[in-house]
């Protein structure tokens, strides 16, 4: 769809702005200069998107776009704004904005937008008969599964994202993964993502912090699985304490069916919170002598501080390498038995370096049936692939 299909026109009552978006457009946009001006002209033309400016950005303002909103609920209205705060972004949608792009203004800006929201059209008519039941449902709270290892490089990112795929074939199940590797998360790279909004951005607004103001700060990837990033520097990692992630995945639990959380390799506060929140844990361990060392270790500490390790499923990575350890020296070093085990296979690291998880680009592939039996420790009967995959496959 190319932008004069949809009868752009341009409100605001800042001069600059409407000359910038008339240079843009080489003066072929009709632009009212007050939303009551425009109010009228969409009585006599066609105006199916209204573009309003960045002068339109407090309470009255809102209150006004509700109005506008609620007497033409078809008619798409996109804000631009100096600065698209999460604050903006809720006070916005809620008061009927299909999105918030950032100034300055350019062609491909506004493309992209058309394009998330045709998007997000798309999917709710595909998801009508969910709407009554938009989330989970009332009273259940989502599943929440965590994945550690005692030792970094061990495979978590690749599990958490192939894992979190696999749940969403459930149908109806939604599903998020957050990105609790708060200093180096990689979960939006290792997907070809790119967040518009991180955690930080949520837990600056804390406070004021609600499911619906929550969702809209998660990334979507083509699958329908939703992301809440992890900061994007190391140093951003200090704004998030652990009750701000805590209170962020409660949030979560509202909404989602599945919450998958991935972690760096640390038996810190935050870990111990999130192991806590978890009806299940990811322990994934690499086939060498360190990291069952380090495994061990991680286990002991849980034990010592109390905490059930009943909810622990012990995951092999690797399990094919040529140094392999004996699988029952393994479950006597951890005192547990090894649930699912995933091979060694170099399409991981290919599939790492396209953004593309194996369980959409090789279905069939010993590893993806490998990640698919991880899978089955939450769920007993995840569906095959569909035709769905195929689309995000490997062309
Ligand atoms: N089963 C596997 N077979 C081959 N390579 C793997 C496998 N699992 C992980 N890897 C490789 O190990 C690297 C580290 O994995 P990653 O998920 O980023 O670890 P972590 O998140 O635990 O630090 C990845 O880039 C991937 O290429
Ligand atoms: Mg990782």
């Amino acid at each position: 769809m190319s932008i004069a299909e949809h009868n752009l026109l341009v409100v605001d009552r800042d001069d600059d702005f409407v000359s910038a978006a008339k240079e843009l457009f080489d003066g072929r946009l009709p632009i009212a200069r007050s939303l009551e001006e425009a109010s009228q002209t969409l009585e006599f033309g066609d105006i199916r998107m209204l573009l309003i400016g960045p002068s339109y950005d407090d309470e009255g303002d809102m209150d006004q776009i509700r109005m506008m909103h609620n007497q033409d609920p078809a008619l798409i209205m996109m804000l631009v704004a100096e600065e698209v705060t999460a604050d903006l972004l809720r006070q916005g949608m809620r008061a009927g904005v299909s999105d918030v792009i950032e100034a300055p203004l350019d062609e491909e800006k506004i493309e992209s937008a058309i394009e998330r929201f045709a998007h997000d059209v798309l999917k709710r008519k595909r998801e009508t008969p969910r709407e009554e039941a938009p989330s989970a449902p009332k009273g259940k709270k989502g599943h929440v599964i965590t994945i550690i290892s005692a030792k970094g490089g061990s495979g978590k990112t690749v599990l958490a994202t192939n894992v979190a795929l696999l749940l969403t074939r459930i149908p109806n199940a939604k599903v998020c993964l957050v990105d609790a590797d708060l200093q180096f998360g990689d979960v939006c790279l290792v997907l070809q993502m790119e967040p518009r909004f991180t955690m930080v951005n949520a837990a600056h607004e804390l406070h004021q912090l609600d499911s619906e103001m929550l969702d809209s700060l998660l990334t979507e990837h083509p699958s329908g699985l939703k992301v809440l990033a992890a900061p994007l520097e190391p140093a951003f990692a200090d704004d998030i304490t652990t009750a701000g992630l805590m209170q962020m995945i409660d949030l979560l639990q509202e909404t989602y069916d599945y919450i998958v959380v991935d972690t760096a390799s640390l038996l810190d506060e935050l870990m111990l919170s999130l192991i806590e929140k978890s009806e299940d844990i990811l322990m994934l361990v690499d086939m060498d002598l360190p990291s069952v060392k380090n495994a061990k270790l991680a286990l002991e500490t849980l034990r010592l501080l109390k905490f059930s390790t009943q909810n622990v499923h012990l995951v092999m990575n690797r399990s094919n390498s040529k140094a392999r350890l004996d699988n029952k020296e393994i479950e006597g070093a951890l005192k547990m038995q090894i649930s699912a085990a995933v091979p060694s296979d170099a399409i991981v690291a290919a599939s790492v370096n396209e953004g593309r998880a194996v369980v959409e680009t090789d279905p069939k592939s010993k590893v993806a049936k490998g990640f698919e039996s991880v899978a089955a420790l939450i769920v007993a009967d995840i569906p095959e692939a569909t035709q769905k995959s195929g689309l995000f496959g490997r062309k």
